[in-house]
């Protein structure tokens, strides 16, 4: 790496190893609790809780660019974080992903200030 401060802020999470052969992993870094996806030779991050209820998403189907929480059936795309399809509205927030080589990097500076926690943010209908 040639120390840009665009790459400086580029932390790696996991291998790509960890995924075993699955398309998700889990993993909790930094307070947050983030679902890791692999589409092809993209990676995508999202918080791991549906903005419904809060849920976890990481049993969710994963289909087509989408996850869908198995919970009450909101569906999200996996790349924008976009809210497709209710209950929830509030889209999820992503975090810049990417691999290198085999390690698995985010960017984990570009988290919201309401999302400084583990905790997902609510919408309230
Ligand atoms: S908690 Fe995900 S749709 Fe309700």
């Amino acid at each position: 790496m040639s120390g840009t401060a665009a790459e400086a802020s580029w932390t790696t999470v996991a291998s790509l190893q960890d995924f075993a052969g699955q398309r998700s992993l889990k993993i909790s870094v930094e307070g947050l609790e983030l679902l890791l996806v692999r589409q092809a030779d993209k990676l995508f991050a999202v918080h791991n809780y549906c903005t419904h209820l809060g849920k976890p998403l990481d049993k969710g189907r994963i289909m087509a660019g989408q996850i869908t929480c198995p919970f009450h059936g909101a569906c999200f795309d996996i790349a924008t974080g976009a809210a497709v399809s209710g209950p929830a509205v509030t889209p999820l927030h992503c975090f810049p992903a990417r691999f290198d080589g085999e390690q698995v990097q985010l960017d984990l500076t570009r988290r919201p200030p309401s999302q400084l926690s583990a905790f997902p943010v609510f919408s309230v209908p």
